[in-house]
């Protein structure tokens, strides 16, 4: 009887933990699937009418990563200019809620463990 109660108790704590940590995440928007805190509607306003919102938050970056992205489509992809403080306002967001993460990309496979590349130049020439 005194195992079960005390079972009961940490399973009860458990769910209480789990509780608190889902509870400080920001929900999501259930149309473009943004965190919603802070500047979240300047983002869905002028950032999803190209493309998928999930190229956006399935991207991970600093300020300047988000700032050098936002370059690239105003020089490539038609992406229109934003006044200062709203350009801002749109990096500081997406560098808070979807920060650089370490752990993304697996460590690069050492060279002498690559396969051959069958794209590279002959090594002899070819006769
Ligand atoms: C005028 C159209 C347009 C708008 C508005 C736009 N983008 Fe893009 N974006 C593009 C295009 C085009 C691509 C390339 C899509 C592809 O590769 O399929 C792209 C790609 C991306 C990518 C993927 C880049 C990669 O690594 O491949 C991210 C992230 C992104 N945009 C974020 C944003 C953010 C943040 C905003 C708002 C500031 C935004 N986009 C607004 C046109 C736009």
């Amino acid at each position: 009887m005194k195992h079960q109660a005390r079972r009961l108790l940490m399973v009860a704590s458990a769910c209480a933990l789990t509780a608190t940590a889902v509870a400080q995440e920001p929900a999501l928007d259930a149309f473009s699937g943004l965190k919603m805190t802070g500047d979240w509607e300047l983002v869905r306003n002028n950032c999803i009418s190209c493309h998928s919102p999930k190229l956006i938050t399935q991207q991970r970056g600093s300020k300047n990563h988000w700032l050098k992205l936002i370059r690239w489509m105003q020089e490539k992809q038609n992406l229109w200019q934003f006044d200062p403080d709203t350009e801002s306002r749109i990096t500081t967001y997406l560098a808070d809620n979807y920060p650089p993460q370490e752990d993304r990309r697996r460590a690069a496979i050492p060279p002498d463990l690559m396969p051959p590349n069958p794209y590279a130049p002959p090594t002899t020439p070819a006769d």
